[in-house]
């Protein structure tokens, strides 16, 4: 795995900025798998600028969300549809048509996570995926014991998970979701994983260093061959000679 430790959260956002912005220039047609979350939001801030600078185009890119909440639909400013129209869909040249969403109001949500599985293998696989990760080491909503061979499926979030997300929207939000699933996530061709904060710092050290297991879900990164942490140093925290780490191990 490729560990880049940066300053603090402005330099990680810029960071993994210029990473999406180079798969981009490298194939403009690719397929890019996107997170939410208030990590996510430098990042797309950092993107909205180089589009702004005329140093990037999203016009052929296409996109999947990784997850969405259950019973939610795109106008409530609690889904991550509303979340990423305000923060990226709405300010950059992506094509609608090319912008995928999993439906949290759909009348069979079991079906819609099918489509989607559909969808993206007809897009050709997720060339980038962008994620960010929870305090109990969750990636997309694949909650701590998630097996392994998960494909995008509706999920019942941990209460802690329920807790912090409420919080953060200022209201209750649903305990159920649809997400990709963790398989979903390691056929992605590569990945790009974005931590911040002390608070991460754990389950950072877990993911990265620690035994692979179904309890700290984003540890099965360590076994996907295209993976880049970027961190800050407070999320880095906890890691055991990160410095070395980052000279390439
Ligand atoms: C968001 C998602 C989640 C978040 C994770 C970190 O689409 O799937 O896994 O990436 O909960 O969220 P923040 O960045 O808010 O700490």
């Amino acid at each position: 795995m490729n560990v880049i430790v940066e300053e603090d959260y402005a330099a990680l956002s810029q960071r993994a900025a210029g990473i999406v912005a180079s798969q981009v220039a490298r194939k403009p047609g690719c397929v890019l798998g996107l997170a939410t979350g208030v990590t996510s939001i430098g990042l797309y801030e950092a993107l909205v600028e180089r589009y702004r600078a005329q140093e990037i185009s999203f016009s052929r890119v296409t996109t999947f969300n990784l997850d969405e909440y259950l019973g939610l639909g795109p106008d409530d400013p609690r889904s991550f549809a509303y979340f990423m129209r305000r923060h990226f869909f709405s300010r950059v040249d992506l094509d609608p048509a090319r912008v995928h969403l999993l439906n949290g109001v759909a009348a069979d949500p079991e079906e819609e996570c099918a489509r989607y599985e559909t969808a993206i293998a007809e897009a050709g696989g997720i060339d980038l995926q962008v994620l960010g990760v929870g305090q109990n080491g969750h990636i997309g909503f694949n909650e701590p014991g998630t097996p392994p061979g998960s494909l995008t499926r509706v999920v019942r979030l941990s209460p802690e998970t329920v807790r912090r997300n409420s919080r953060l929207a200022g209201q209750p939000v649903p305990d159920r979701a649809l997400s990709m699933g963790i398989k979903t996530i390691m056929q992605a061709r590569r990945i790009l994983l974005l931590a911040s904060g002390r608070d991460k710092a754990a389950a950072v050290a877990e993911a990265l260093q620690g035994e692979v297991t179904p309890a700290v879900p984003a540890s099965i990164l360590q076994l996907h061959p295209g993976v880049t942490a970027v961190l800050d140093r407070d999320a880095a925290a906890l890691l055991r000679n990160w410095r070395e780490l980052c000279e390439g191990l």
